[in-house]
């Protein structure tokens, strides 16, 4: 290797997903292997991704890495153990016009500089960790010409958090638990791509939460440890969801996906409340959205939305087609309106054109909304305003990519630190 200053660098956007059978309890807390398989969507990442650029140079004296901006330490075990099994599998690198000339086994004792960034809020309590770990993992495997397709690369992202492993692929995404003690047949494998089911529209409504909530981590642990509950859902329930779910996914079975998401989603906050301590993780407003979608479900006879709700009060809601996500839009709008100083644009904000179509986009709009029909009873009073702090909309979407676009860098090619 030539001792010129040169950076090499990658930059690559990942996607978080949403779970829709959940993983929520370790078997084992150091290679992060579950207790049972787990399903989810990929959600679009242009609307919420995680922008990693990884940089290598003889010239940097220590692995560094910058997230949103600021300083943060890699001595954690997770950082450590992805960085250590992604080099142990870098290939060769060149790159003449650059004078780049890596050797494979260059790769322990040359030194990293790490930028992440999110494009939303990490404050929303939205799932930032699956999306940061598995574009790490994936932008540093293209950065060393690592050969592993994506389920061994989510072997390795699975190491940094459970849920990232399943943000390696695009569209509908199975995390099989395996049975291996060393974790190598834990990996994550695409059900169906991005395209198979392009009519679901996803509304996720962030939540005000005045409380700290327990961490996933922390939380599945202590169920682990007090949950029979978790014992009987893993042993007994989840195999056969899991089942049921891919068979929903591959007939687009709308009905079938909606029940099964659903009571999921229950049954992982029952866990959580059969905790000792009990573990709260949705809120009255949760509550009330749930009423909402279940009685609308009934009204119309067959299910027009599904929900579901991770380690936190944000609901994701997932809508039938673009007409239902409209009326269930004007329904959420109408029992949860924004503060009276607050734009439409920001209350509502991803693919925002669906507020045109809601016919959301005028002045006192919201003021005009009427109680959705469908619903006969009321599911709380109308003037709570700001128990959501704004809503997401989004669709499924694709899995990671390199952005091979020099200026989107969150490094600098000279120097290699943050721009
Ligand atoms: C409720 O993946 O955040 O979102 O593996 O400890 O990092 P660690 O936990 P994490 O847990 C996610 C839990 C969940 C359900 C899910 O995503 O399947």
């Amino acid at each position: 290797m030539a001792a010129e200053k040169w950076v090499y660098m990658v930059t690559a956007q990942t996607p978080t997903n949403i779970a829709v059978i959940k993983y929520w309890g370790k078997r084992d807390e150091v290679r992060i292997l579950p207790v049972n398989d787990s399903i989810s969507v990929t959600l679009d990442p242009d609307h919420l991704c995680t922008v990693t650029t990884v940089a290598v140079s003889p010239a940097f004296d220590r692995d560094r890495m910058w997230l949103n901006g600021k300083e943060i330490s890699l001595s954690g075990s997770r950082y450590q153990n992805c960085l250590r099994e992604i080099r142990s599998r870098g290939g060769d690198v060149e790159d003449r016009e650059k004078g780049v000339k890596i050797e494979k086994k260059d790769w322990e004792r040359l030194n990293l500089h790490i930028a992440s960034h999110n494009n939303f809020p990490t404050a929303a309590g939205l799932a930032s960790s699956a999306a940061g770990f598995a574009c790490l993992v994936f932008s540093l495997a293209k950065l060393m010409n690592v050969e592993e397709d994506p389920s061994q690369l989510s072997a390795i992202a699975r190491q940094g958090s459970g849920s990232a492993c399943r943000s390696l692929f695009g569209g509908f995404v199975k995390w099989k638990m395996g049975s291996k003690d060393d974790g190598s047949d834990s990996v994550a494998v695409q059900l169906a791509d991005e395209k198979h089911w392009d009519d679901l529209v996803i509304i996720i409504a962030v939540v005000s939460s005045r409380q700290k909530e327990t961490s996933s981590t922390s939380g599945m642990r202590e169920s682990v440890e007090t949950s029979l509950l978790l014992q009987h859902r893993a042993k007994e329930v989840v195999p056969k969801r899991i089942v049921q779910m891919e068979e929903a996914i591959k007939n687009r079975d709308f009905a079938s996906f909606t029940q099964l998401s659903c009571t999921d989603s229950n049954q992982f906050h029952a866990v959580c409340l059969d905790t000792s301590p009990p573990i709260f993780y949705m809120n009255d407003t949760s509550h009330r959205i749930i009423s909402l979608v279940e009685k609308w479900n009934r009204s119309e006879g067959t299910p027009q939305v599904a929900y579901t709700f991770d380690a936190g009060p944000n609901a994701v809601l997932i809508a039938r087609n673009r007409k239902v996500a409209v009326q269930l839009l004007q329904g959420l709008l109408y029992y949860f309106p924004p503060k009276s100083d607050t734009d439409m644009k920001s209350y509502v904000v991803g693919d925002n054109s669906i507020l045109k179509e809601a016919g959301l986009d005028g002045e006192n709009s919201v003021e005009n909304l009427q109680p959705p029909p469908e619903i006969k009873d009321n599911i709380g009073t109308q003037d709570q305003k700001g128990e959501v702090s704004y809503f997401i909309c989004t669709r499924p979407g694709r899995g990671p990519v390199v952005l091979p676009d020099q200026t989107q860098a969150l490094l600098d090619p000279e120097t290699g630190l943050p721009k």
